[in-house]
């Protein structure tokens, strides 16, 4: 690991909010690294609307409620968390800040926070498990998977995650393909000299089909081997762990996730960096939630900014939230110092926007403090 310079270790004096963290973020950032961290798909309509929508929701407060000794705890999966924040899995965080994911992981895990590693992390899947095991108080460590078209592979990789600890597994199910990552294009991005996909070293690729003129590179080739309803069952004879689906909009896919035996769905459209001009998850979120009643929990991410948009996720029906860039631009301002900072920031406006609401826990978070118009 290289050390960051000094500046980059500090916490900006100027930084109150995630927003802060972004601008400083922007400055910090190779502007290729910067490209493909903040873009979106095509003309990233669903990277803006994400924000857009939760700002949008107007919250009806409750006064004169007593609040006096609440929390923010909850449980997921049989596991209390000090609060319902988590950080969504986020390739390649070596290209922010060279602490990367170790940096965040340590952050998660000392602000209580939840873990989402993905599976194209820049550090090994073990070195992130071993750097937070001894903290007791650390919130979930989950691993993200995409499935691989070398299945044994995956296999391999799910029994290593089990074996290094990870508690739950999520599988991406938003990206068959990538988006039309066009801002990503324009700025020429490249991974640089000592930033890969570690943990699939050693995978084998399928030899590229020799395709006719009339047949297409996608349909008859890179999706055959996308994952299907049948990989679930597969999955779920191959892990005991709990599965999540990420990536789920439709109401009827997140029944099929039910019917399927998932034990979890996370609403969420990547970020926007998928399909562009899908629904935003403030949207999708309550019509997933419907769907599903208290069957498995829902949680949700995109657009996360603010104390007040957790609190209006919640009060949507989301159990937990998951925080995406805003966590990469504190790690790229001040490696896991900044991130650290960041969840609390985020965790303190939580709070205030529950006492401001007349919430004393999360159990009082509900539709009740949404305008309805
Ligand atoms: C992502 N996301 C993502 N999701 C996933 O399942 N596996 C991955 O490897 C990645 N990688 C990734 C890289 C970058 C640079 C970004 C910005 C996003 C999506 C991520 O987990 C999450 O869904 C969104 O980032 C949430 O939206 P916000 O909080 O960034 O608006
Ligand atoms: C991305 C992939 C890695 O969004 O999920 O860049």
């Amino acid at each position: 690991m290289q050390t960051p310079s000094p500046d980059l270790q500090a916490i900006p004096p100027d930084v109150f909010c995630l927003a802060d963290y972004e601008r400083h973020a922007s400055h910090n950032m190779p502007a290729g690294a910067w490209a493909y961290l903040q873009g979106g798909a095509a003309d990233e309509h669903t990277l803006q609307a994400n924000a857009r929508a939760w700002q949008a929701i107007s919250l009806v407060p409750r006064v004169l409620r007593r609040t006096a000794g609440g929390h923010t705890r909850t449980e997921l999966f049989g596991r209390t968390m000090a609060h319902p924040l988590m950080l969504a899995p986020i390739a390649y965080q070596l290209l922010a800040h060279p602490e990367g994911e170790i940096g965040s992981a340590l952050a998660a895990a000392a602000q209580e926070a939840g873990y989402v590693l993905s599976t194209q992390s820049s550090t090994a899947l073990e070195d992130i498990a071993d750097a937070t095991a001894l903290d007791h108080l650390r919130g979930p460590l989950w691993m993200q998977l995409y499935l691989q078209p070398d299945r044994e592979f995956t296999r391999l990789l799910i029994k290593r995650a089990e074996a290094a600890g990870y508690e739950a597994l999520v599988l991406t199910v938003d990206a068959p393909t990538s988006g039309v990552r066009d801002r990503e294009r324009r700025a020429g991005f490249r991974l640089p000299e000592g930033v890969s996909a570690v943990n699939l070293r050693g995978m084998s690729t399928p030899p590229s089909p020799t395709l006719s003129p009339e047949q297409s590179a996608l349909f008859d080739g890179l999706l055959h081997h996308a994952p299907t309803w049948d990989d679930i069952a597969w999955l779920k004879q191959v892990t005991r762990l709990p599965i999540l689906l990420k990536g789920v909009l439709h109401p009827d896919d997140a029944r099929l996730a039910v019917q399927a035996g998932v034990q979890g769905i996370i609403v969420s459209n990547h970020g926007g960096r998928t399909l562009d001009t899908a629904i935003t998850t403030a949207r999708a979120l309550p019509r997933v939630v419907d769907a599903v009643g208290s069957d498995v929990p829902v949680l949700v991410d995109g657009g996360i900014r603010r104390g007040t948009d957790v609190l209006k996720a919640l009060a949507l029906g989301a159990r937990a939230v998951l925080i995406g860039r805003p966590a990469v631009h504190a790690l790229a301002t001040a490696g896991a110092l900044g991130v650290a900072h960041a969840i609390r920031l985020l965790r303190d406006e939580l709070e205030a926007a529950m006492a401001l609401t007349g919430c004393a826990t999360l159990a009082d978070i509900g539709p009740a403090l949404l305008a309805d118009d």
